[in-house]
């Protein structure tokens, strides 16, 4: 597996990070305060996670997205687990990722992924994004967030 630390700003997946999150300007403001991880295949990135460490102790996942060819092979798993482990050594014994209601494989593979469901941020979605997000036959509105300690 070869999932390498993006030091160059220039070098950021900006294609891959916006399936994440469609807002580049939110995108921007969080990445020069974070860790930015690529999957390479081939040379080609296929992968993505942004590692934001938020309060003492705690690492949150502001990013993940894998490019839509390679989806449902398991490098999402793969992505969550690496960031488990390098927050792990960077001494954090708490991890955050949050995603919207409608979200419903994500929910599905976070919980997978040992995350339990914390708290609810009512209406995030509504107040903070313009358009409107609608997924699975539902609309994105609130902000389920998850939590492990590591
Ligand atoms: N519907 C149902 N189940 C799904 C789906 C889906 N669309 N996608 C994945 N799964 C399941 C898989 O079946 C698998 O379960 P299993 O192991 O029991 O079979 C599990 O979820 C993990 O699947 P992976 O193959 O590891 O996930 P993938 O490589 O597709 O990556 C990701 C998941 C990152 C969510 C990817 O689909 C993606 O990039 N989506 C678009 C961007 C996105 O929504 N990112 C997350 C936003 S929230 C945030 O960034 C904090």
């Amino acid at each position: 597996m070869t999932i390498v630390e993006v030091t160059n700003p220039d070098k950021y997946p900006m294609e891959l990070l916006l399936l994440a999150d469609p807002e580049e300007q939110a995108i921007q403001a969080y990445i020069t305060r974070s860790k930015c991880f690529v999957k390479e295949v081939d040379g080609n990135m296929v992968g993505t996670y942004v590692l934001l460490p938020t309060r003492p102790h705690t690492m949150e996942i502001m990013n993940i997205a894998v490019e839509e060819s390679s989806q449902g092979k398991g490098i999402g798993q793969q992505l969550i687990h690496h960031a488990i482990q390098t927050s792990k050594e960077l001494g954090y014994t708490c991890m955050e990722i949050g995603t919207g209601n409608s979200s419903i494989a994500q929910l599905y593979l976070y919980q997978k992924c040992g995350f339990r469901i914390v708290s609810i941020d009512k209406d995030y979605f509504t107040h903070h994004y313009d358009e409107l997000i609608i997924e699975n036959g539902l609309q994105c509105r609130d902000m389920v967030r998850l939590q492990q300690y590591i």
